[in-house]
């Protein structure tokens, strides 16, 4: 059976970066749900329309085009507010489910990371992981990341947005931020990537074994 591989879990907890790397270590496809979200504000918002307009949200993710998903403009600090706002439009999370299901769907098994992997989009997956980490520590690496990419943000800022975008995820009523009843829960506060990749494989390979 081929195998997916669930990852959840709040804003910059390392999850990407891991999911990327569980990918190609077990050769498998992997899908960041998140740049689904971020590609419907950034066609919200070059159409010119309003992120609280609901129904332009919904034509977007209705009508997304996968060629989007390579803007590097997906990654700046202000598409990850403006995604987390547009995703809590039960239509627009309508619409990108099915897409993210034929992806999993796949002969060849697949890893997904997001919000809700494991709860909505992958509940039989055979692996589920849930990665957190301290939100100063999330600013920090976030911080990081966006210094590299040349986008200069005082990590104050940062962690406010952080805060904010966890709280707006997590209290949403359709699909919010939380781990699976069966996920196993993944703290990289004190882990550095290679530590937080060996972690997620032994469970990993744990769970193969059954
Ligand atoms: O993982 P990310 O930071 O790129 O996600 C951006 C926003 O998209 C996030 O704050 C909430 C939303 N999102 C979601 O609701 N469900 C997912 N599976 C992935 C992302």
């Amino acid at each position: 059976m081929p195998m997916v591989i669930a990852i959840d879990g709040p804003a910059a907890s390392g999850k990407g970066t891991l999911a990327k790397r569980l990918a190609a270590h077990y050769g498998l496809p992997h899908l960041d749900t998140g740049l689904l979200y971020r590609a419907v504000a950034l066609t919200v918002i070059d159409a010119g329309y309003n992120l609280d307009d609901h129904q332009a949200a919904a034509r977007a993710a209705s009508a997304l085009i996968v060629d989007r998903l390579a803007d590097p403009r997906l990654r700046e600090r202000a598409m990850g507010d403006a995604a987390s706002r547009i995703s809590a439009v039960p239509a627009v999370r309508a619409a990108l489910l099915s897409w993210q299901q034929r992806f999993a769907g796949g002969d060849d098994g697949a890893v997904l990371d997001g919000r809700d992997i494991g709860t909505v989009v992958c509940p039989n997956a055979q692996v589920k992981l849930f990665i957190t980490a301290a939100p100063e520590e999330r600013a920090r690496r976030r911080h990081l990341e966006l210094a590299r990419r040349g986008e200069n943000s005082p990590l104050s800022a940062i962690l406010e947005d952080i805060v904010a975008r966890d709280a707006r995820d997590a209290q949403r009523s359709t699909a919010p931020l939380k781990a699976a009843a069966d996920a196993v829960v993944l703290d990289t506060t004190a882990l550095d990537a290679d530590e937080a990749f060996e972690a997620a494989r032994a469970v990993i390979d744990g769970a193969r074994r059954h």
